[in-house]
């Protein structure tokens, strides 16, 4: 037994064990789970051990879920739907409210039981993980409640099959319940197979509020389950894991016509400045990559510090890191607990040890570490040359990497040098510069002088690789609802290119003029790569030629609407004056445009009509330039959330065949309003319209780039803007068949897609606010206030 000198010599803190008798009893008394389907449990069937990361003892056995199990499940499912659809927004209110009180009620029995669960320390369950679940269903009752009305004329999705991780589990299903349920879906969930146990001590919280049986399913199992539920007849696919996995669902969703949302991986940057508070940024990096064991989608896994401070702050970081608490996690003094399972430890010592080898230095806690379980010392690398491993790959573990940098722009590039885009952090105590960085970096959660911080109340999700759509506020309920579809209108069948393309040469069309239009690239006319152009037919005549284009038509446009970055910069006051002098350019030619449309075979009205709606779309998306803006979210105290509105870069829109001019312009012209630079293929069987446009875009001071025109095989074409890595967003409007291919192919890069309905363009399905909330991703900021 230590004396009292000793204990003072020492300081040691001592054991601080959480009691988990309680959880322990629970778990002896099930010893082994069914599913949840239809509000009851099923039998256990082919069982898998849950471990303990921590001990490696078993804590419970639960079921491999079958395609059958996913199947009954689904069904339950959708028979609850209508009913619980039809309840009211304050009914169902009622029941999210009665979730969220049942969830503080057992606040502690479910820290513990996620903390054994996961192997995370309790402090973090009982601090941050279940308060934020029962924030969660606070936050939606409140969305059910006002649904009519702030989304009026919006339905449910129907059922959701929700797939989530393992480093967050109930409240991942929080984040994805939550939502659903308040807007009226029933749902599907799939915890991961490490981490179920929450997630169905959540369906028993379910069963004892006797919510309707059908609304919540549970079905555990792997990812074969996992793929079960994306192959089954769901409406909506909602998944948050690895990039790999997120990739494969893209795939198999493909023209489905299921809505999907990605929440995938990050590498994200902690960029910290030489006039940085560096205690406070020390502190930030606990948070960021030693938080969770690093068991994070948005950790800050890539240390950026200003050559002026990167000696003192690496120097304050290892002191800080020497006294992190690594070990028991139900011990309340436990900074770092366990990894969630072996197979992750595995993963994490491979990748540590080839950083290493390719030369990084690691810094790693002198700790002891238990005996027993699934443990790894928090660490972090210097020296990583740009070519090493840990440089670029998620290491999902307590090891972030440490690169120094000179200037703000240099910092920029290094934090946007990833395919990722989840998060960033930023530390200055210049806000001027923090806001600056915090609108060029790529991601769509940016936390200033602060990190990890979260709240319902503000949208979550990535750019580029890190996946699409956003949990959480506002932002989150858009994914869970429908806007009436539009009343679709078949598309009149598309003509093949003439096989044997024509050649490029002095066509003379019927009104005698020899029209061969040419592409439209960098504000200039473009012959086609091809040398080909194929003849526009309209009631068996020759209305003339236009180019045949390519990939390599395709590659140069692309090249050029990157080129014409400064478009998204512009202010929204400079984006509408162009649009309204476009919009005045091209009412000053409307005679031209209407005969246009009637030498392609347009009765007189038809034609009149469709160039007056053009007229009228060309000022509304002008004067919408600068009126469709974000807004500050209502989260933590003393911060303010910004939500901003910004452009995805370059997009590729396939144009629908008819209406050639008003298709055309209606997709166009939101995806420009917003700052967008786009590659456009315009209407196969009429690109003329289109291709009548360049004079108009010349006069328009609208600047070379912008708008780019490739005319040629639509489904052809759009493949390879699919498969483009430099096109950052695709709406296409044809086939089934088309966004299939579209959806499949632009898996690469996991750019944001969107199949149109082909509709009544002249009608009110073809204008509106939700043209503009697809030409743009939300990027939070979250900036704190006070001394
Ligand atoms: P994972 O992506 O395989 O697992 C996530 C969920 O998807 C689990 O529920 C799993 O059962 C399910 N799943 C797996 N394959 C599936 C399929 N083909 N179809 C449908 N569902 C499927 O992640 P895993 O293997 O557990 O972790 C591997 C790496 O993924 C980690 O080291 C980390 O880098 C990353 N990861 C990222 C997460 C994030 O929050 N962004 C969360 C978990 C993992």
């Amino acid at each position: 037994m230590p004396t009292v000198k000793d204990i003072l010599e020492t300081m040691d803190y001592g054991p601080a064990p959480e009691a988990n008798g309680e959880v322990i009893k629970w778990l002896k008394a099930r010893g082994a789970f069914g599913h949840f389907i239809g509000g009851a449990f099923t039998k256990p069937e082919a069982t898998f051990a849950v471990e303990n990361p921590a001990t490696g003892e078993v804590l419970a056995e639960v079921s491999q879920g079958s395609r059958a199990d996913v199947e009954a499940a689904v069904k339950a499912a959708r028979s609850a739907q209508r009913d619980w659809a039809r309840l009211s927004g304050h009914q169902r209110a009622k029941w999210l409210y009665a979730i969220a009180r049942n969830i503080q009620k057992r606040e502690r029995f479910l820290a513990v039981l996620e903390t054994m669960d996961n192997g995370k320390p309790v402090r973090e369950t009982r601090d941050i993980d279940i308060p934020l679940v029962a924030r969660h269903f606070y936050h939606h009752a409140g969305w059910a409640e006002v649904l009519a009305d702030e989304f009026p004329g919006t339905g449910p999705v129907g059922v959701c099959g929700q797939i989530i991780p393992w480093n967050f589990p109930l409240l991942m299903l929080a984040w994805k319940i939550a939502p659903a349920l308040a807007a009226g879906n029933t749902v599907v969930l799939k915890p991961a197979e490490y981490t179920p146990l929450t997630a169905l001590a959540f369906a028993e919280i379910c069963a004892e509020i006797g919510l309707p049986k059908g609304v919540v399913n549970i079905v555990t199992g792997d990812g074969d389950t996992g793929a079960a539920l994306v192959a089954a007849e769901v409406d909506k696919i909602a998944f948050t894991g690895s990039t790999e996995v997120g990739r494969i669902i893209r795939k198999a969703t493909a023209g489905s016509g299921k809505k999907l949302t990605l929440e995938l991986g990050g590498k994200s940057p902690f960029v910290v400045f030489a006039d940085a508070d560096l205690d406070a940024a020390v502190e930030g990096v606990v948070d960021a990559i030693w938080f969770n064991q690093g068991q994070v989608c948005c950790a800050g896994s890539r240390i950026l510090v200003q050559e002026g401070v990167e000696e003192a702050f690496t120097r304050k970081l290892r002191t800080r890191m020497a006294k992190l608490r690594v070990g028991d996690p139900l011990d309340k003094c436990t900074d770092v607990g366990a990894i969630v399972h072996p197979v992750q430890l595995k993963r994490i010592r491979d990748l540590v040890a080839r950083g290493e080898a390719e030369g990084a230095v690691l810094h790693q806690a002198e700790c002891q570490l238990p005996a027993k379980g699934s443990f790894f010392a928090p660490g972090f690398f210097t020296g990583v040359e740009p070519a090493n491993i840990v440089s670029d790959v998620e290491i999902f573990g307590p090891v972030a990497t440490l690169t120094s940098f000179r200037t703000p722009d240099e910092a920029v590039e290094l934090a946007n040098n990833t395919r990722y885009g989840l998060a960033a952090s930023i530390w200055s105590e210049n806000v001027n510069l923090c806001l600056d960085v915090a609108s060029r970096v790529k991601a769509g959660v940016v936390w200033v002088n602060s990190t990890n911080v979260f709240d319902a109340g503000s949208g979550f999700g990535g750019y580029r690789e890190s996946g699409f759509g956003r949990e959480g506020g506002r932002e989150g309920m858009g994914e869970y609802l429908s806007f009436p579809a539009p009343k679709e209108k078949a598309e009149p069948p598309v003509h093949a290119p003439e096989t044997s393309p024509v050649p490029e040469s002095g066509a003379k069309a019927v009104d005698g003029i020899d029209r061969t239009a040419k592409m439209y690239v960098g504000g200039a006319q473009k012959r086609p790569d091809s040398g080909y152009s194929y003849a526009v037919m309209a009631k068996g005549r020759l209305l003339g030629l236009a180019g045949l284009g390519n990939r390599k038509d395709i590659r140069n446009a692309v090249e050029a609407a990157h080129k014409a970055s400064g478009w998204g910069k512009a202010t929204g006051h400079n984006r509408a004056q162009v649009l309204y002098y476009l919009a005045e350019n091209l009412s000053a030619r409307a005679q031209e445009f209407t005969d246009r449309l009637r030498s392609a075979g347009a009765s007189k009205g038809a034609a009149e009509r469709e160039v007056a709606v053009s007229l009228e779309r060309a000022f509304w998306y002008a004067a919408q330039a600068d009126k469709f803006d974000g807004a500050v979210h209502a989260t933590k105290s003393a911060n303010v959330t910004l939500a901003m509105n910004e452009p995805f870069g370059v997009m590729g829109i396939a144009c629908p065949n008819a209406a050639p001019l008003l298709g055309f312009l209606s997709l166009v012209l939101p995806a420009i309003a917003m700052g967008n630079r786009v590659v456009a293929l315009p209407a196969q069987d009429m690109p003329l319209s289109a291709t009548d446009l360049y004079q108009v875009l010349d006069t328009s001071d609208l600047p070379g780039g912008v708008v780019n025109i490739v005319t040629g095989p639509r489904e052809e074409l759009t493949k390879t803007l699919a498969q483009h890595d430099d096109v950052a967003a695709l709406w296409y409007c044809g086939t089934t068949e088309g966004a299939k291919a579209m959806e499949a192919e632009s898996a690469g890069n996991l750019k944001v897609t969107w199949a149109i309905p082909n509709c009544d363009w002249t009608g009110p399905d073809g204008q509106g606010r939700r043209y503009l909330s697809r030409a743009v991703q939300v990027k939070n900021i979250w900036v704190p206030y006070g001394e």
